[in-house]
């Protein structure tokens, strides 16, 4: 048994911010990433964060424009602690040595994205922004904290409500227990249950099952958000081409130059995600194919650095200043349930990050609000247990003993689920996903897709496991909420 006193699962900005706060107050933690320390979505984030620093902005129009984008179903408590505390968070990431892109007087630069009614994102390396503020949050950790790469948690140990840490498996193919007194799952969301989609390849939903496992409560998961913009070569996603590129004038036309977003929404090409995900969708559908027009973007190569190398590795010629895209899975709204400092219901066990659901996103995520809120929510969770005095239990694992017998590939599921989860959903169709997910559990367990042997499981395998977890959990989740709201589109019968 390893004894320590705080282990955080994933090393994206969530993770980093609570480790960066706790070892500048001298407190030890272990990260653990299945992946290398930059295998996280975060570090190819690449709009920006938004934050009303601006002199026309305040944080009630934040407040505002996450609210509408969410449609109303946010938590009004949590986009308020969110939104009003973002500013003093940013100004001290800023004075702690972070640089975002300014003005030759040092004035920071305001980019727009969808659904912000002000120019409000600040940004860094033009399109590189999760790289920066990655690269600067890992400068500031110090000897407290130790980042073990390659070592995969398999399960969280729980029992009678209260968490003492983890069970992984390491790189050489040890069985490590940790007792924890303080557990943090920033494990990220669920991209790649997805054949399209932003997300590092390392994001298939592991945290979302193994919390289902250990019996923490979910919420939201049916809100999976596209982005209506990915590099698309040949019917394959090659990259993200940032929301950043309609706000400096980029316009979605199809193959004969017609604006597709003329006359849907009053904001056009700069509506929320989910409307403009939804008009790519059904024209592509209807066999147009669909570009970004940079035409109207000056010095383009300068602004956006990353999508133009993208762009040029996947031989795409920028002079002629269309980009070819289409929708990709990009962020889950729905998760695990905690409060902004990263409380759920089980003690000593915290979730934070996409992983999380406190409700700041609603049924929608207003665009460049989440590397915001793993900054803030990453510092109140720091805070919160630098605040709280609590010992492990001691106690032995419940070995399960059941082991696997079939599992799909992970080209499977992602089919599945783009076809019965995907931007549009009909719900006569769902029970069928539900039932195909059903033919992959183990039997004897105690519920669906339970504890299964880990002695027996290869990693790869439990990834598989842990997809097919998390895409039974949506698609029940899907098929539960019976009208459409915000990233959540159902229609009755196909
Ligand atoms: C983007 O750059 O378009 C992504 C920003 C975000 O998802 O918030």
């Amino acid at each position: 048994m390893i004894k320590t006193d705080i282990v955080i699962i994933g090393s994206g900005i969530a993770a980093l911010s609570v480790a960066v706060t706790l070892c500048k107050n001298g407190r030890k933690a272990i990260i653990l990433t299945k992946g290398l320390r930059n295998s996280s979505n975060s570090s190819l984030a690449q709009g920006g964060i938004s934050v009303a620093l601006s002199k026309n902005d305040n944080f009630n129009m934040h407040y505002n424009d996450t609210l509408e984008a969410g449609c109303y179903y946010n938590n009004p408590e949590a986009v308020m602690a969110l939104v009003s505390n973002a500013p003093k968070v940013i100004k001290d990431f800023i004075n702690s040595g972070m640089k975002f892109d300014t003005d030759e007087k040092g004035n920071l630069l305001f980019g727009k994205e969808g659904a912000h009614h002000i120019n409000r994102i600040i940004h860094a390396g033009g399109d590189r922004t999760g790289q920066k503020v990655m690269e600067e949050l890992f400068s500031q950790l110090n000897e407290n904290i130790t980042i073990n790469e390659g070592e995969m948690v398999m399960e969280l140990r729980v029992k009678n409500n209260e968490c003492s840490g983890v069970i992984t498996r390491d790189l050489d193919g040890n069985i490590n227990r940790y007792e924890a007194n303080y557990t943090i799952l920033a494990t990220g969301g669920i991209g790649q249950l997805y054949p399209c989609t932003s997300n590092d390849i390392t994001i298939t939903g592991d945290g979302l099952a193994m919390a289902y496992r250990a019996g923490l409560e979910l919420s939201n998961l049916e809100f999976i958000q596209f982005h209506p913009t990915m590099l698309n070569i040949n019917g394959k996603t090659k990259g993200l081409v940032s929301e950043a590129v309609r706000g400096d004038g980029g316009i979605l036309v199809n193959q004969n130059g017609v604006k597709i977003m003329e006359g849907v929404h009053e904001l056009k090409d700069l509506a929320p995600r989910d409307v403009v995900s939804r008009v790519v969708y059904n024209r592509c559908l209807r066999g147009d194919h669909i570009y970004l027009d940079i035409s109207r973007i000056e010095n383009f190569e300068e602004r956006f650095p990353y999508v133009s190398e993208i762009c040029k590795e996947n031989g795409i010629d920028l002079s002629k200043k269309l980009i070819p895209i289409r929708p990709g899975a990009h962020f889950h709204m729905g998760g695990i349930k905690a409060s902004p400092d990263g409380k759920t219901n089980i003690n000593g066990l915290y979730a934070i990050g996409e992983a999380a659901c406190t409700g700041v996103h609603g049924a929608n995520r207003l665009a460049s609000n989440s590397l915001l809120e793993g900054i803030v929510f990453g510092r109140f969770t720091a805070e919160n247990i630098m605040k709280s005095k609590r010992i492990a239990l001691h106690f032995d694992d419940e070995e399960s003993y059941v082991k696997l017998d079939k599992l799909p590939d992970k080209a499977e599921i992602q089919k599945k689920m783009m076809e019965f989860i995907g931007i549009v959903r009909y719900r006569n169709k769902i029970p069928k996903i539900i039932k195909w997910f059903e033919n992959f559990i183990p039997d004897k367990l105690e519920k669906p897709f339970g504890k299964i042997n880990l002695t027996e499981i290869t990693d790869e395998q439990m990834e598989i496991y842990n997809m097919l977890t998390s895409g039974y959990l949506i698609a029940k989740s899907a098929f539960n909420r019976d009208e459409s709201l915000g990233a959540h589109y159902i229609i009755s019968e196909e």
